[in-house]
């Protein structure tokens, strides 16, 4: 048996500040030896979502002390300098905020080239699938992680949601997936944030509007589920727009009364009822796409990933109609976090993929699956 190899994962796409350190064996097991996430979230409460000069600033302060923090998490000794144990460091170049990835990318480049490690570039979206793989943690860890038992079996069904991202991708293999469709507007986890803004619940919303939901009957009215061409395609903004309406029409206001103001008016009770039919309506969209999509590939296995993927509502969903047994990550893992980044590039080191150039690395923020 060969030593495992230590990877560094750095993530700053949005407004999580997050460094990660994980191990991969010789069988491709992934044990998480460290996970140290910053959030910026309490910065943009006031503003209803991401400021991204807001963020980029939070970035530049916080991400040296976080990546300390996880290199010596994962390397409790003191005797040695804690960068020997690492063989790479992999970093998020898109998709993302140009601001705040430009922060993670400049470090992680900085940080190969004095430290002499290759360097990988990741995908955001494929890191997010990338958290699933990561079975194991280490008995030094600080928190408990409630991990999956087994890694996900190719054929891969992935279903990817969160504030930026609504997608389903089918992966054969390491480094080999198609596309099979995507949100055409607003991500699932966007729309719960806009949703959240509506009726005055705290970004993010996809935890508020749940919390919200549980007072509230989801089936105390109904809202549209959008038709699309695409057969796994999806779309948000009708259904923002719907509970708009629906809110306005509960105060007895017509579609001229600023969104803004609505909040107010509504009782907690319709709020809660709000809440409770949107989240229905939204996960059932990505479950049912989910379920055709499985019936057509008959993937091993489905995961989810993303911060979506966090929802109680969309694991007892998916619990619910997928024939197979569905193993979820911890909900830590789900959202912005360097573990899944450093997941995916300890994959790469393992089966030889290229590196990227230290000196030239370039963000970016628009990447696509
Ligand atoms: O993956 P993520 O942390 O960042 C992006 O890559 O976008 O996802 C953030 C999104 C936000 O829209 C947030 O409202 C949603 O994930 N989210 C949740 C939960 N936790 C975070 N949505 C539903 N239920 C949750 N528990
Ligand atoms: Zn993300």
């Amino acid at each position: 048996m060969t030593k495992p190899l230590r990877i560094l994962g750095i993530e700053s796409s949005c407004d999580e500040t997050a460094a990660a350190v994980v191990e991969i064996d010789d069988d491709n097991q992934l044990t998480l030896l460290s996970n140290v996430v910053a959030s910026s979230a309490n910065l943009h409460v006031q503003y209803g979502g991401v400021v991204p000069e807001i963020a980029a600033r939070s970035h530049i302060e916080s991400i040296i002390p976080v990546i300390d923090e996880a290199i010596s998490e994962a390397h409790p000794s003191t005797k040695s300098d804690p960068w020997d144990q690492i063989d790479a460091v992999a970093v998020t170049y898109g998709a993302g905020l140009g601001g705040s990835l430009l922060v993670g990318v400049m470090t992680a480049r900085t940080l190969a080239i004095t430290k002499n490690k290759p360097l990988y570039g990741i995908n955001h979206v494929e890191g997010h699938v990338y958290a699933n793989f990561i079975t194991a943690a280490s008995p030094t860890l600080s928190t408990v992680y409630r991990l999956p038992s087994t890694a996900p079996k190719f054929p891969i069904l992935a279903l990817i949601v969160s504030g930026g991202h609504s997608q389903l991708a089918l992966f054969r293999n390491h480094f080999d997936y198609t596309l099979l469709g995507q949100t055409q507007d607003d991500a699932v986890g966007e729309a719960f944030d806009k949703v959240a803004k509506i009726i005055g619940l705290p970004y993010p919303g996809g935890p508020s509007v749940g919390k919200k939901a549980l007072e509230g009957d989801p089936k105390a009215f109904s809202l549209p589920k959008a038709r699309m061409d695409g057969k796994y395609d999806f779309s948000f903004s009708g259904l923002k727009t719907a509970v708009l309406r629906q809110a306005q029409a509960m105060i007895g206001a017509d579609y001229t009364f600023p969104s803004k103001n609505l909040a107010g008016r509504l009782s907690e009770a319709q709020k809660a009822d709000i809440a409770a039919v949107f989240q229905r309506v939204a996960i059932e969209t990505v479950v049912d796409k989910t379920i055709t999509a499985y019936e057509e590939f008959s993937p091993a296995s489905v995961v989810i990933a993303g911060g979506v993927a966090a929802s109680p509502e969309l694991r007892r969903q998916l619990a619910e109609r997928l024939p197979i047994e569905i193993r979820y990550q911890d909900p830590r893992l789900c959202t912005d976090n360097g573990a899944m980044i450093a997941a995916l590039g300890a994959f790469k080191t393992q089966l030889g993929q290229p590196t990227a150039d230290p000196y030239s690395l370039e963000i970016q923020p628009n990447l696509s699956m």
